[in-house]
C-alpha cells in the first residue's frame, strides 16, 4: 500500500490554498480556461462526499453569450430587490459588486439534480443534507481552482424557479448556484465584503463551546 501519510510541505500546500481561497468577483476579461484545467476541477467537484453516496450534483456549463446575459440579468433583477430588503443599507449594498458574470472565463450552474426524495438514507429527518453535499462538491472546486491559480465566485443572488426554467431542469431539480470562474488580477488576502466595510469575519473561539451550547 502506498504511504498514506502526506509531507510537511504537501500539508502546508493544504492549509495554504483553504487560507488563500477567496470569493472572486472581478475576473480578467477576454480570458480562458484550459479545458484540461476545467476537466480537472470538475472531477475535484465530483470527488466530493455525499450523504448516501447519492451525488445529488449537477454542472452546467454555459457557453452561449445569450443565455450567460439572460442569468445576469436575473441575478441583477435579485440584487436590486436584495437591496429594497435590506432597508437603510440599500444603496450601501448596491454599492458591492457582488457577482462577474459577464467578466469570468467561465459560467457553470449547479444544481441539485432530480430524483432526490427517492434518497432517504441520512435524509430522513435531515433532507437538506443534499445541499450540504453539493457544498462539499463546489468547495473542492473552488479549493481546486485556487490551486490551480483560478478564481470563482459564488453567486446566489437568483430566483431559483426561472433560472431552472432557462436551463430546461426537471421540476424537482433546483439550482443552488452561479460560479464565475477564471483567471483574476489578483487574490485579496482578506474577504471582498470586509475591504467594503459591510462585514467582518468573527474569531474562532466565538464559534466552539464544550458538552452544550453555551460558552464558558
Ligand atoms: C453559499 C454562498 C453563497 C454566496 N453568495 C454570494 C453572492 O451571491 N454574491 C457574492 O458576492 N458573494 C457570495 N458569496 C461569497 C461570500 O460573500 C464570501 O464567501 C464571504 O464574504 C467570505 O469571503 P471569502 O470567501 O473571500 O473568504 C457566497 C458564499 C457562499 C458560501
Amino acid at each position: 500500500m502506498a504511504d498514506p501519510s502526506f509531507t510537511a510541505q504537501e500539508r502546508r500546500a493544504v492549509y495554504r490554498v483553504i487560507a488563500e481561497r477567496r470569493d472572486m468577483r472581478r475576473f480578467l476579461p477576454d480570458s480562458t480556461v484550459d479545458p484540461n484545467v476545467l476537466t480537472r476541477l470538475l472531477a475535484a467537484a465530483h470527488a466530493a462526499p455525499s450523504v448516501g453516496l447519492m451525488q445529488p450534483w449537477r454542472f452546467v456549463r454555459i457557453t452561449d453569450d445569450t443565455l450567460r446575459q439572460r442569468i445576469h440579468t436575473l441575478v441583477d433583477e435579485e440584487r436590486h430587490r436584495t437591496a429594497r430588503a435590506l432597508g437603510r443599507r440599500e444603496q450601501e449594498f448596491l454599492a458591492l459588486k457582488v457577482e462577474g458574470i459577464r467578466d469570468c472565463a467561465e459560467l457553470l450552474v449547479v444544481a441539485l439534480r432530480d430524483g432526490r426524495g427517492a434518497h432517504i438514507f441520512g435524509r430522513r429527518t435531515l433532507p437538506q443534507m443534499d445541499l450540504a453535499s453539493v457544498s462539499c462538491a463546489i468547495q473542492n472546486l473552488w479549493l481546486a481552482a485556487r490551486a490551480e491559480g483560478l478564481g470563482m465566485g459564488w453567486v446566489s443572488l437568483f430566483e431559483p424557479r426561472p433560472l431552472a426554467q432557462l436551463l430546461g431542469m426537471p421540476a424537482d431539480a433546483e439550482p443552488v448556484a452561479i460560479l464565475c470562474l477564471g483567471p483574476v488580477p489578483e487574490f485579496p488576502d482578506r474577504p471582498a465584503l470586509e475591504l467594503d466595510d459591510w462585514a467582518y469575519r468573527k474569531p474562532l473561539s466565538e464559534f466552539i463551546s464544550e458538552n452544550s451550547w453555551e460558552q464558558p
